[in-house]
């Protein structure tokens, strides 16, 4: 059954019983110990029991006791049963006074007490998945009231968090997926194009589409862990120059097409991590500076040790990012004002994915940059992590 009772009428009533019960028994007390000092014999309580009957029996009454008893100070007696009478009259209005003050005082006082509950109420039930950045206003008290508006706030902020972390995910799969998808549907036109394709022709467009499948599913596998809590597989031994040499190759035609020259100084060492996700990583930066390489120019990529970090770089001459840009070239769908007027394309997403999956792998990334100069990005593994096999473990 649905409660139609409010808590603050609820709490009254139960005040309520707890004020008159204690009225009832304090007036009950002080009533009873006055009739014990007012009436002092049996005398006086006839007094009272006659008072039920009429006037004038109570005044022959009074005679007769008089006569039978010779008793001088009847009156006085019968003052003091009336005082009696008196307070306890008294008592009993002032008894009802103090309760219904009681009970009005306790309907007011929850109602003010509960009153931040009800606009929390309300602020709550105003609360959906368009308006999650709202808060409610936390008093500076520290009652029960305040630690649960702060503990709903945190909450909010939690699944805020989580909100944004869905979008991007969705917004940043959507990004990856696109390239591969892009490559089997020029396969399949080239195919189309040719009016009799050979079974060469056949068998190369069906490598690269199978390749390209299976592109798709594992970064659709490894994005799907990346956002979840469950663990990916970070063991994957990655042979530095050789997932740049192949970066590279993927990439050559664009490098050709622009001119540029690629230096690749990169140490013999393998490292351990995801090998699709960091594959992804250093590809969205080596195709950045292409993307924002001049024409003729050139791409430095180098690795070195150094103690115990390998540190990794990639430098371009390129066109370079602004100070108030590179604070935020690492957020989703930021892109320069540079980009868009030179007309380059591209949604903002490379370098947030880089990011998410440095920091997945507990390195730091960092960017150098200079107008029209040259950017530079930094990439530092801990050596000890990522390198030593026996330590590694699952994240
Ligand atoms: N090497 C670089 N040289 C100059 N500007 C760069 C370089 N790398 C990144 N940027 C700037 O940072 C912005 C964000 O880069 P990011 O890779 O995230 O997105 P994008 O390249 O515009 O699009 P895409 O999602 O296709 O990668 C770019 O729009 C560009 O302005
Ligand atoms: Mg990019």
């Amino acid at each position: 059954m649905k409660r139609i009772i409010t808590l603050k009428t609820r709490i009254t009533v139960l005040v309520g019983i707890i004020i008159i019960l204690i009225a009832i028994s304090l007036t009950g007390i002080s009533i009873s110990s006055a009739n014990y000092y007012f009436l002092k014999n049996n005398m006086d309580r006839e007094i009272i029991e006659n008072e039920n009957s009429d006037y004038i029996n109570r005044e022959k009454f009074i005679e007769s006791v008089n006569k039978e008893n010779n008793i001088g100070n009847i009156d006085v007696r019968i003052k003091a049963v009336e005082a009696q009478k008196n307070f306890s009259i008294q008592s009993i209005i002032v008894m009802i006074g103090i309760i219904i003050a009681g009970i009005s005082g306790t309907y007011i006082m929850v109602g003010k007490a509960l009153k931040p509950l009800s606009q929390l109420s309300d602020t709550v039930h105003n609360i959906n998945d368009q308006n999650l950045n709202k808060r409610i206003d936390v008093k500076d008290s520290k009652d029960e009231i305040s630690s649960l508006a702060k503990s709903f706030n945190s909450m909010l902020e939690r699944l805020e968090k989580s909100f944004a972390n869905q979008k991007r995910f969705s917004a940043n799969a959507a990004h990856e997926l696109k390239t591969p998808l892009t490559t089997i549907k020029a396969s399949l036109e080239v195919l189309k194009i040719d009016d009799m394709p050979s079974v060469e022709d056949y068998k190369e467009n069906a490598d690269i589409v199978e390749e390209s499948t299976n592109r798709l599913i594992k970064i659709v596998d490894d994005l799907l862990k990346l956002t979840s809590s469950e663990l990916v597989d970070f063991n994957d031994e990655i042979h530095l120059k050789n997932l740049f040499k192949e970066i590279s190759s993927e990439l050559s035609f664009r490098i050709e097409s622009k001119g540029i020259t690629i230096d690749l100084d990169i140490q013999e060492n393998n490292i351990h991590g995801n090998k699709t996700l960091l594959y992804r990583a250093f590809f969205n930066i080596i195709e950045n500076s292409i993307k924002y390489g001049k024409r003729n120019g050139y791409i430095n990529i180098s690795s070195m040790l150094d103690k115990d970090k390998i540190i990794i770089n990639v430098k371009d001459n390129g066109i370079g990012i602004s100070q108030d840009d590179r604070e935020h070239i690492f957020e989703p769908f930021f892109r320069s004002d540079k980009s868009h007027s030179q007309q380059i394309k591209g949604s903002g997403l490379g370098l947030s994915i880089v990011k998410t999956i440095i920091d997945k792998h507990d390195g730091k990334l960092s960017v150098n940059s200079e107008i029209n100069k040259g950017t530079e990005f930094k990439v530092i593994f801990n050596r000890r992590k990522i390198l030593d096999l026996e330590d590694f473990k699952l994240k």
